[in-house]
């Protein structure tokens, strides 16, 4: 097959940790006899400093014409403390989603046999969690209008919005996913004091029928918060707004024992994007010891949910167990035994890919 890859590194680690990504991917389509070419633009506090904008058109035009897109990471502490800053490194990544119509944030939790002790969690609670949660993304209140202050600053305002049909499209994802895995689907809301939630509720509610097979339930989001962490087992697939999602992964990405461990996907209209959940790590920018694993998986989903390859995706995952295994692994996971560079990390997925 041939695959045409944008690659956009973003800000901090961004660039160190794609690169490896880059590697194995290389190591795969030589594997499996695949042609692959990539292409790399500009984004984040990197896009602004070069041309004044997060998210360039010319970026987009790279995008739309790739088959996937790996990114990097987004942000930079110069535009966190500067709540005055006219242009933001984040509003780059909130406008690739929209532009390219990412409404679904697929973001798996998962945990590594090798790495149960990792985790803050007790193993028993946690030992064999596989959930994932469809995040919508291109809706609510990251989006909603209006949205700024009142004319005498004394205020400032943001609104939630959902439609009928943004609510469905991502509902019937989540019905598709549970199918497919263990067919239980929990709607995560506040329909008890939101009109956004309520209509996701009776959205959800009237897909069901079309679903038998797959077992519905309602949980308040802040239900969820709590349970997510006393017994992860609980879940399967979650479906959630956009806020209520980008909170609830953050959580849940600490079951796993790393942030740099966790990947995910955005599946849309156009071009899926493919990006670690983990931020920008500035403080660790080009020192390279930052953890490459969660680029390197999100490179394996982008072989699985951009061109249906699971072999090519599986491979991705087995090389990654084995490192772990073999303590093959950057300093957030050493544990005062040999810390090995983010290069060294991709290096070595890479030379045992092609072994
Ligand atoms: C994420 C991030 C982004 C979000 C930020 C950087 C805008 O936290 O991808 O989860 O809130 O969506
Ligand atoms: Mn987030």
């Amino acid at each position: 097959m041939e695959m045409n890859i944008a690659l956009l590194p973003g800000d901090g680690i961004g660039p160190e940790v794609v690169d490896q990504a880059v590697k194995v991917v290389k190591a795969v389509a030589n594997k499996f006899g695949h042609k692959v070419t990539f292409e790399e633009a500009i984004t984040g506090a990197a896009a602004i400093d070069a041309v004044g904008n997060p998210y360039p058109d010319e970026t987009h035009e790279v995008c739309l014409r790739s088959d996937a897109v790996l990114f990097g990471a987004i942000g930079d502490p110069r535009f966190d403390n500067d709540p005055s800053a006219k242009v933001r490194p984040e509003q780059g990544l909130l406008e690739m989603r929209k532009k390219l119509g990412l409404f679904s944030n697929v973001r798996p939790t998962f945990t590594f046999p090798s790495l149960l002790h990792k985790s803050p969690l007790k193993k028993d609670r946690i030992e064999g969690t596989d959930l994932v949660f469809l995040r919508e993304l291109t809706g609510g209140i990251y989006f909603g209008e209006p949205r700024g202050r009142n004319e005498q600053g004394t205020k400032a305002f943001d609104t939630c919005v959902y439609s009928v049909g943004e609510i469905e499209r991502l509902a019937r994802m989540g019905f598709e996913f549970a199918l497919k895995r263990k067919k239980l689907l929990t709607c995560v809301d506040k329909a008890n004091v939101l009109a956004t939630s309520r209509l996701w509720r009776e959205t959800v509610q009237k897909l069901a029928p079309e679903y038998p097979d797959v077992k519905v339930e309602y949980e308040f989001v802040d239900a969820v918060a709590m349970r997510l962490i006393q017994w992860p087992k609980a879940y399967d697939v979650l479906i959630t707004e956009n806020m209520f999602g980008d909170i609830l992964t953050d959580e849940a990405s600490v079951i796993s024992g790393s942030m740099g461990l966790m990947p995910s996907a955005s599946i849309g209209t156009k071009t899926k994007l493919f990006e670690p959940i983990h931020g920008s790590y500035p403080q660790a920018a080009g020192k390279d010891i930052a953890n490459p694993l969660a680029t390197v998986l999100s490179a394996a989903m982008m072989f699985e949910y951009a061109f249906d390859l699971q072999d090519e995706a599986n491979a991705i995952s087995d090389v990654v167990n084995l490192s772990l295994e073999k303590g093959i692994v950057t300093e957030d996971l050493a544990e005062g035994g040999k810390a090995y560079k983010t290069s060294e990390v991709g290096d070595w997925l890479a030379g045992e890919l092609l072994k």
